[in-house]
């Protein structure tokens, strides 16, 4: 069935259109950061000027005329609570005009999950590494289906610290992109490294590399950031996958497109005699597809949300959030 997947949580306002687990649509507006980062207010201003037209693009994308969708979903968090209203209006909005049943979708269950689809895994190890999040997720059934964490940053989310990072050296774009750019050539420097079982830290990293701005070539810093962060990322991955007997490793979320983190991930999987898989680059931004994928699953598995009880949750864990059936 034809479902319509809304994407806000953050800088981008997504559209995505799936049919039987088949991507039709995948429309989006990205709010541009400038050197302050993201004021939420100001981002969700943004998504209310472009859902309309972004919604229509997607429709017209996916060749097919509104009556013909069947279902909606929208992102129910975490992320920015004015960013999140945006797009759980808009559905409730789309929801009433077009008598649809709602699906409320975790960001990050759906990040994992068309990564699982893409990247053909059936029991991964999921890295998922964005702005506001890091996490080790696997898969449980019980005492329900869901993705639990087996480990997660004590402070900072990878990307948050990547991004603050090139604020900090007032690299345009200011994003972690620019950092991977600026890494090429680099010499490593020594920089705090945290991880404790499956968990890690980066804001002691970010202070100390940070100090040394002024200081070292921005190559250097740059490099030895990414080394020092990857390699947290990579042993604990490599840990809970030895932990938790598994034999797929993959990658999710903003910074999966980092092509350095999955060359390491991937020598992580090659010397365990593991599969490393991801999904294509538009799927690990964040987009309204995924949004969509999951919940013509869920909607399909008669997880459907009443319009009134449509609600956000900024905090809304992924340990928290049920899983619809394959
Ligand atoms: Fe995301």
């Amino acid at each position: 069935m034809p479902v319509i997947g809304l994407e806000s949580s953050a800088h981008t306002f997504g559209v995505g259109i799936v049919d039987n687990g088949k991507v039709i649509a995948n429309e989006k507006a990205m709010y541009k950061i400038g050197t302050t980062g993201m004021i939420p207010a100001k981002v969700a201003e943004f998504h209310i000027d472009n859902s309309e037209e972004v919604i229509s693009r997607a429709i017209a994308a996916a060749g097919i005329s509104a009556s013909e969708i069947e279902g909606i979903g929208y992102t129910m968090g975490p992320g920015l609570g004015p960013c999140l209203q945006v797009a759980q209006l808009s559905a409730k909005m789309l929801a009433k005009k077009l008598d649809l049943k709602i699906a409320a979708v975790n960001h990050c269950v759906a990040h994992a999950e068309i990564t699982r689809h893409y990247g053909k895994l059936k029991d991964p190890i999921m890295l998922y590494v964005s702005g506001g999040n890091s996490q080790i997720l696997t898969i449980e059934d019980k005492p329900f289906r869901h993705y639990s964490v087996a480990g997660e940053t004590f402070d900072i989310g990878i990307g948050n610290m990547l991004d603050s990072f090139a604020r900090n050296l007032k690299l345009n774009p200011a994003w972690g992109s620019s950092i991977e750019k600026h890494s090429k050539g680099g010499k490593y420097l020594q920089l705090p490294y945290t991880v404790k079982g499956m968990d890690f830290s980066f804001t002691g990293l970010l202070t100390r590399a940070t100090e040394l701005i002024g200081k070292n070539d921005i190559a250097d810093l740059c490099f030895s950031l990414q080394e020092t962060a990857f390699s947290a990322l990579c042993e604990a991955t490599e840990r809970a996958m030895l932990l938790k007997n598994k034999r797929e490793i993959g990658i999710c979320g903003g910074v999966a497109q980092n092509k350095r983190l999955r060359s390491m991930l991937n020598q992580v999987a090659i010397e365990h005699k593991s599969r490393f898989s991801y999904a294509p680059d538009e799927f690990n931004a964040d987009n309204g597809a995924m949004i969509a994928f999951v919940a013509e699953r869920m909607l399909e598995d008669g997880m459907s949300t009443p319009i009134n009880k449509c609600e956000i949750k900024q905090r809304y864990r992924a340990d928290t959030a049920r899983l619809p059936r394959d």
